[in-house]
């Protein structure tokens, strides 16, 4: 654990790049780990979830080689080539980890359980134990939480499973799942969420198809290794983009971020809120579409938070929650509980934060209300 000091800075300038995209590094891993033949990644985030990942896929059996920062080649044992790995797999704090092995492993000739540190430990498992379940496999937790117990043997077979909560991660273990099922596997949300799945499961040869939140995916599949460029993270992006919506004096410009339109509701939250945002240089990186950033300076005033955006923008609610406190009003966010059950409570851990910096809100059981400014009221004459 590091200790960090900050310091208040007057403005921010300049143009950045930020790390890899960790859902879709996570991704990486897994299919390249079931594709015949290689796969090498580019832009990998090297950070903890990923690696707990990486170690886990090493323990089935894969072949990784890390062969220089962020470049990582998987050398793919096919569909029906993982094994045993010979005790728990310890998924560490990835939530993403854990669910989408739930998928990869349920129809694995033997068997196996995850685990994962304190806060994973407590996190809930039968959203995506559930669809699992009806495709065949047998699974069992704990009150619903980790450890994760998937037994070996199970056949699976093809189902259509109507989401009852907008998550990537449950949609992803049933289409990992439906790799190994006989049939066509049917996935619908109630709302978009990522669909980096989707997209890289195209990339490797699946045949996938998706549209307007229904994803089906046809087996007997078959998935040839590949070369993926991961695109900066958005989510951690997000911190950077309010940063300088607040406090740029000229354009900031941050460089090669993945803007799938399925991860970027921020950006259509801070347009709301007059936020002076434009993607340029538009790319690919294979299937996923990557731009700059650019951020100018602007005046924010408080909104009212649309709902289809939330599942748009899971991740980015704590850099939002603050531009909401330094924006002109009040700023409302319904709809997200799902805040409640990702790594920590963030709308609790947000509103504490907030509360400790003087910001007037109120704490709501789905989202919370932001009275924007009212920090500067109290605390802005201080002496420094
Ligand atoms: C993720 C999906 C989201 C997100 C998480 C990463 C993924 O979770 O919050 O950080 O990579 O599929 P849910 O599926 O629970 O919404």
């Amino acid at each position: 654990m590091s200790d960090f000091l900050v310091e208040p800075s007057a403005s921010i300038a300049g143009c950045i790049r930020v790390p890899g995209d960790k859902s879709i590094s996570h991704r990486a891993l897994m299919l390249g780990a079931v594709a015949s033949g290689t796969t090498d990644v580019e832009g990998f985030l090297e950070g903890e979830d990923c690696l707990a990942t990486l170690r886990a896929v090493a323990r089935l059996g894969v072949e990784v080689e890390c062969r220089a920062p962020g470049e990582v080649r998987i050398h793919g044992v096919g569909l029906k080539g993982l094994r045993a790995p010979g005790g728990v797999l310890d998924m560490g704090n990835a939530g993403t980890a854990m669910r989408l092995f739930m998928g990869l492993l349920s129809a694995q000739p033997f068997d196996t359980e995850l685990i994962g540190d304190e806060s994973l430990m407590r996190r809930p498992m039968e959203r995506a134990a559930k669809p699992l379940r009806e495709m065949g496999a047998v699974i069992e937790t704990c009150d619903g939480r980790p450890p994760v117990r998937i037994r070996g043997g199970q056949r699976l077979h093809g189902i259509r499973y109507e989401m009852p909560v907008a998550s990537a991660q449950v949609k992803s273990a049933a289409l990992l799942a439906g790799l190994y099922a006989e049939g066509e596997t049917t996935v619908v949300e109630p709302a978009v969420t990522r669909d980096h799945t989707e997209r890289m499961l195209q990339s490797f040869g699946v045949e996938i198809t998706a549209r307007g939140g229904t994803a089906t995916l046809r087996s007997p599949a078959r998935l040839a290794g590949t070369r993926i460029a991961v695109p900066g993270d958005f989510s951690s992006a997000a911190f950077f983009i309010v940063a300088a919506c607040l406090g740029a004096r000229e354009p900031f410009l941050i460089q090669g971020v993945g803007v799938n339109p399925t991860r970027t509701g921020l950006l259509e939250m801070l347009a709301l809120m007059g936020a002076d945002l434009r993607l340029v240089n538009h790319r690919s990186a294979g299937a996923e579409p990557v731009a700059d950033v650019e951020v100018r300076p602007a005046p924010l005033h408080g909104i009212r938070v649309p709902d289809r955006l939330v599942p748009l923008a899971i991740d980015e609610f704590p850099a939002f929650f603050i531009a909401a406190a330094c924006a002109k009003g009040e700023t409302v966010v319904t709809g997200a509980e799902e805040l409640r059950v990702k790594e920590s409570d963030r709308i609790a851990v947000m509103a504490r934060g907030l509360g400790a910096v003087g910001v007037r809100h109120e704490v709501l059981h789905d989202g919370l209300r932001i009275e924007g400014g009212s920090h500067r009221r109290r605390y802005g004459r201080q002496p420094r």
